[in-house]
Parts: C-alpha cells; sequence; structure tokens
C-alpha cells in the first residue's frame, strides 16, 4: 500500500448530513417536496448539479427549469451548504480519522483526497488538514463523475503511485463503484449491505486503523 485516497464528506468529516439538510431545506423551500430520509444515499458522492438533477426527477421537475433557474438553485443550496461548513473546526474530524492519518504518513503512505466537492479545500482548511494531505484531486479537471473512476485515478496521479498500489476510502455506493473502477482496493464505511462492492465494509470510522488498512490490501493482493 503506498497511498490512500480520501474521499471527504461523510469519511473525513460528517458534512454528509449538511448537504443533504441543504438538499432538504432547498426541496421544501422551492418544490414544496419533502425528501424521504431514505433518498440521502442516492445523492452521496455525486456533483451538486446531478443531484439537483435527481431531486428534481424524483419531484416529477426535472423539465419546469431552464439551465439558468437550475444554476440558481444549485447556488442557492450551496449558499444552505456552505454556511453550516463554515462552522466546522478540527473537533469536527471523524473519530479515528486523525490517527489514521498519522499512522499511514508514518507507514510512509501518501495521503490523497478524492471528493466531487467543489468546497473541499475549503473545508480541509477548516478542519486543520490541508497540509496533512499530499494533494486534493480537483473535480472540476475530471471529465467523469463517480462512479466513474476518474477523480480516485486523479488522486493517485498526484502522488504519483500506481492505482493497484492505492486504497480508496469511500461512504457512498457511486464512490466504492469509483474506487473498484479505478482498480484500487476500497474500504468503507457505513452499510454493510449498500456497500457490499466495497473489498472491507467497517459501521464507523473509529474502526479504521493503519493495520485494517494495510491487512485487506495484503489480502486482495496475495
Ligand atoms: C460530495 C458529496 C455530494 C455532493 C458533492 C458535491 O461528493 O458526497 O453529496 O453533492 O460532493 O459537493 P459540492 O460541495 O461541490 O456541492
Ligand atoms: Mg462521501
Amino acid at each position: 500500500m503506498q497511498a490512500a485516497v480520501f474521499d471527504l464528506d461523510g469519511v473525513v468529516t460528517d458534512t454528509a448530513k449538511f448537504h443533504f439538510q441543504a438538499w432538504s431545506k432547498l426541496a421544501k423551500e422551492e418544490f414544496n417536496l419533502d425528501l424521504p430520509a431514505s433518498f440521502e444515499t442516492n445523492l452521496k458522492g455525486i456533483s451538486r448539479t446531478e443531484s439537483l438533477e435527481a431531486i428534481l426527477k424524483f419531484g416529477d421537475l426535472l423539465d419546469k427549469y431552464s439551465k439558468e433557474e437550475v444554476q440558481n438553485l444549485a447556488n442557492k443550496k450551496n449558499d444552505y451548504y456552505v454556511e453550516a461548513i463554515n462552522k466546522l473546526t478540527k473537533e469536527d474530524i471523524l473519530p479515528g480519522i486523525s490517527k489514521l492519518l498519522t499512522d499511514l504518513k508514518a507507514n510512509g503512505v501518501k495521503l490523497a483526497v478524492a471528493s466531487a466537492s467543489k468546497n473541499a479545500p475549503f473545508i480541509l482548511e477548516k478542519l486543520g488538514l490541508a497540509h496533512v494531505f499530499d494533494a486534493v484531486a480537483d473535480p472540476a479537471k475530471v471529465k467523469a463523475g463517480k462512479p466513474a473512476p476518474d477523480i480516485f485515478l486523479a488522486g493517485a496521479k498526484a502522488v504519483g503511485v500506481a492505482p493497484n498500489q492505492c486504497v480508496g476510502v469511500e461512504d457512498a455506493v457511486a464512490g466504492v463503484s469509483a474506487i473498484k473502477a479505478a482498480d484500487m482496493v476500497a474500504v468503507a464505511v457505513g452499510d454493510k449491505n449498500e456497500l457490499r462492492q466495497a473489498d472491507c465494509v467497517v459501521p464507523t470510522t473509529r474502526n479504521f486503523t493503519y493495520q485494517l488498512f494495510s491487512d485487506v490490501f495484503d489480502r486482495y493482493h496475495k
């Protein structure tokens, strides 16, 4: 294992919930639409515009808004979201993550971020982790979003490591598919059944350890 390529929202910090809160607020205010809790999983890992399209489709509203209106709605959601992430501090790093990053680094493993979020650099800054990662892949520069492998491949490339020498880390179904399509070992946090495509799924980030990552990687490559 030469590199670990991390998703951000829901893996390093619990911002996945802020994304969904912001979308729920927008959907209620703009479309009088209640998003069921079960809808959250569909929005994880996919871009801002794709998320909005999925919501409009769910509400049967897809052709009711012009391109410009869609852009304005996406901006509005982002304003709600940024308001929430503005309050993040290093206390909001999920349990087990700081030690995991330290231990990976101590073992010579490069660290990259592969998030679909354009807010990733801002969040890393807020968490005090901007200088801990060796690279942050830019989602604006990749062709296809998750479940395509592009952003994970960009993360590996940015730290100069071949994809098959990387472990990818995710909480989203689309993200696990992206990791596997990139030919990386996938470690996931969340629901075992939903994320079954991963090589290892744990219930919380507390279960993330250097040993676990290294064992899963070695088992896969044996
Ligand atoms: C992450 C989240 C998604 C979000 C996407 C874009 O992948 O899991 O829920 O839609 O980033 O985030 P952004 O901050 O650019 O709107
Ligand atoms: Mg995520």
